[in-house]
């Protein structure tokens, strides 16, 4: 069946540009940022392997199937969903998984602004010289005196938002394809540079050690984190690959493309995470420490190298970019919807929902300080409540959005849009979109979406039950 539709959004220029946004979407704060706090928190090797086989297994086979999807509906995600559902003749009811993957995307941006604009403060405290000659301790209060003001929190959490508002608001991406193409190699090296470092601590062989030892009697810990991880840093299971693959021309090849995203993002995890780790240990820092984790380390490698002041000042750039490249895909499944749906200008629709997800954002702001006390979802010997404050166990704001998101809407976007992709949309349909030489190949991928991605996530889901 010939599949000639065309999006009312746009369409990217050749197939290198998809893979450009989907990169920029894929590398983000979920690498250089989250990765190694995860990985430090979750001890180390079994998380990483874990994580591997999930982005392997259960990831890139649900990017294919969102980037088929988006492709063959070329409308927002929920629009696709539908139409491509009733096409098929199966339930409407299936772009639910999209609705609620936009929510979820939205959901991320909200925390993600905050974490992004923790960023640029330290693009400014890079450029000021306030980390030369910073040890541990000394990091570690810069972070904490951050994170404890709410007012400077606000303003780069909004600045943040601007940004990402600014972008989706004018809706080409040229603007930031052209900084990307420069941008995303030059983090890349600088990392290298990182890596270098590390190396000189004396400690990369602890460092290596403790991101590639598996420690099979950790696996249960962390197992529902690393699957929820590596739907996060593939940016699945939310509909923004699918709105990215919507804009995608028909001749490119998904199967090949997925792949190199799917690389490119787990090599810049890897570098990240080989980069801090001797860092952490070198200074007596805790690899369980946390989201503080690189903005402790990395002031004090930049604080104690030659040139430090600049090298950090560009790294904090382009993790800044990194971000932004992402925090846009967050975005644009929502915006297309809702321009879709109502007929308004792109600028409106992407000025409200930028407020909205802001305005969200102002939790996890507060979560750090004024808030800190809040816990959401407390399991106590009195029973559960929903908020409690000054509670034992239970999760800042911050935390639930995170734990909602990673853990439990995007798995189960992902699920969805995989079953939908293996099983509804027929199998003729999937040919066409993937147009693989090989049968045997297509095979294996269709076996991939059909049934292993799929039981991952669920046998994920049931070993955290069980736990
Ligand atoms: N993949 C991004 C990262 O690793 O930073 C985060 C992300 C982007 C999540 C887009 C979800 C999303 F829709």
């Amino acid at each position: 069946m010939a599949n000639d539709k065309v999006s009312i959004h746009g369409a990217w220029a050749s197939r290198w540009v998809f893979i450009l946004a989907a990169t920029g979407s894929a590398v983000g704060l979920g690498n250089i940022w989250k990765f190694p706090y995860m990985t430090g928190m979750y001890g180390g090797g079994a998380f990483v392997v874990m994580y591997l086989f999930c982005i392997a297994l259960v990831g890139l086979p649900i990017m294919l199937a969102e980037t088929l999807i988006g492709r063959r509906g070329r409308q927002s995600s929920v629009n696709t969903m539908r139409s491509l559902a009733l096409e098929a003749g199966a339930s409407k009811h299936w772009s639910i998984a999209a609705l609620m993957g936009m929510i979820a995307a939205l959901l991320v941006l909200s925390f993600y602004s905050v974490v992004a604009g923790w960023a640029l403060d330290y693009i400014l405290s890079m450029g000021r010289g306030d980390f030369a000659g910073i040890d541990a301790a000394g990091a570690g209060a810069a972070f904490g005196s951050l994170t404890d003001d709410p007012w400077r929190l606000t303003l780069w959490h909004s600045l943040f938002m601007l940004l990402t508002a600014v972008v989706i608001g004018k809706g080409v991406v040229a603007g930031l394809e052209r900084s990307l193409r420069v941008m995303m190699p030059l983090l890349f090296v600088l990392l290298l540079v990182l890596l270098g470092y590390s190396f000189t601590t004396g400690h990369f062989q602890e460092g290596f050690n403790f991101l590639f030892h598996f420690d099979p009697s950790k696996v249960q810990d962390g197992i529902l984190a690393a699957m929820g991880h590596a739907f996060f840093t593939l940016s699945v299971g939310v509909g923004a690959i699918m709105v990215y693959g919507a804009y995608m021309p028909k001749k490119a090849s998904i199967g090949a493309t997925v792949l190199a995203v799917g690389l490119l993002d787990t090599l810049v995890a890897l570098t990240a995470g080989m980069a801090l780790f001797p860092i952490v240990f070198a200074a007596g820092l805790e690899p369980g420490g946390g989201p503080g984790l690189m903005f402790v380390t990395l002031p004090i490698a930049f604080g104690n190298v030659a040139f430090g002041q600049v090298m950090g000042l560009i790294f904090f750039v382009l993790v800044a970019v990194a971000a932004w490249s992402s925090s846009i895909s967050m975005l644009e499944p929502a915006v297309a919807y809702f321009v879709e749906k109502t007929g308004r200008s792109r600028a409106k629709v992407t000025a409200v929902l930028a407020l909205l997800c802001w305005l969200v954002g102002m939790g996890t702001v507060l979560s750090f300080n004024l808030w800190a006390q809040a816990k959401f979802f407390v399991f106590a010997e009195d029973g559960f409540h929903l908020l409690q404050w000054g509670a034992e166990g239970g999760k800042t704001f911050f935390d639930s959005i995170d734990y909602l998101t990673s853990r439990i809407l995007l798995p189960l976007g992902g699920l969805a849009f995989a079953l939908f992709a293996g099983w509804m949309l027929g199998r003729e349909a999937v040919r066409d979109e993937l147009a693989m030489r090989s049968p045997h190949l297509f095979k294996l991928t269709l076996w991939l979406m059909r049934v292993v991605a799929p039981v991952g996530v669920l046998i994920v889901f049931i070993a955290e039950l069980i736990k």
